[in-house]
């Protein structure tokens, strides 16, 4: 695959993580604890091919509605991972991005964030924005609060996407949806407007590099055009 057609960001809809377990008799949890493994397999992957921003979309404002012990295990796993993360020498060259509103977050949560974002935010080689607590209109709504604070009467799109989590990040060129399910779900609206959709069957615990791989090599055969007649943006 020629490395100057690969994205420069890669967005993920983990799904299936549920239907992956219970196919197998195991309770949803394993699936997610498998979905983590998955997930930290696939980040190093992207770091190793020079990809330099994956955004993940972990856990939604509507994903507080499943039940409770669900949502614990879920936060029990976001903690262990970015502790993971924290532990490790110069965080395994890592820069850590929040996405979604931290006022909504667990406090011990939100405090690990907070040192992981300030902690990696030199590492700007490759870039992991995490999606939790996020929703794409709760964004958008938030930006806008954002700018009319700022006493701001007027914005270009240059300054709208500064006020959105995404900030200083470019825009997704390929968004990968596992399960077969060919839904948004309110995720990245604003920056997915020129992205390639990639819908694989397999659920998330089961997707992997040679997936991975398969998926890129279908983007890297796209003809982009934004709009225009050639692949100039
Ligand atoms: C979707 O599967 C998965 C989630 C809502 C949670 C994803 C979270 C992880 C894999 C944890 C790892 C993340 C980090 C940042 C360490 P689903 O439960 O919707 O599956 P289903 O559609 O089959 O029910």
């Amino acid at each position: 695959m020629e490395n100057d057609k690969l994205p420069k960001h890669v967005a993920f809809i983990i799904d299936g993580n549920g239907r992956w377990a219970q196919k197998r008799g195991f309770p949803r949890s394993y699936g997610h604890k498998k979905g983590t493994q998955t997930l930290k397999k696939i980040v190093l992957y992207a770091k190793k091919l020079g990809i330099k921003v994956i955004s993940i979309f972990a856990f939604s404002t509507e994903n507080w509605k499943r039940p409770k012990d669900e949502v614990e295990y879920l936060f029990k796993l976001f903690k262990e991972a970015a502790q993971d993360i924290l532990n490790k020498n110069k965080f395994d060259g890592i820069c850590y991005r929040h996405m979604g509103d931290k006022n909504g977050l667990p406090k011990d949560f939100c405090e690990l964030v907070v040192e992981l974002e300030e902690k990696t935010k030199n590492n700007s080689d490759f870039i992991v924005n995490v999606g939790i607590n996020y929703g794409g209109r709760d964004e958008l709504l938030r930006a806008v609060n954002k700018i009319l604070r700022s006493g701001k009467q007027q914005v270009s799109q240059e300054e709208f996407s500064g006020f959105l989590d995404t900030h200083g990040l470019c825009d997704p060129e390929l968004i990968i949806r596992t399960s077969g399910e060919q839904r948004i779900s309110n995720f990245m609206l604003y920056q997915m407007a020129y992205s390639e959709f990639y819908f694989p069957k397999v659920h998330w615990p089961d997707f992997n590099e040679k997936q991975f791989d398969k998926a890129l090599e279908n983007f890297t055969q796209r003809h982009r055009k934004f709009g225009g007649l050639t692949e100039d943006k």
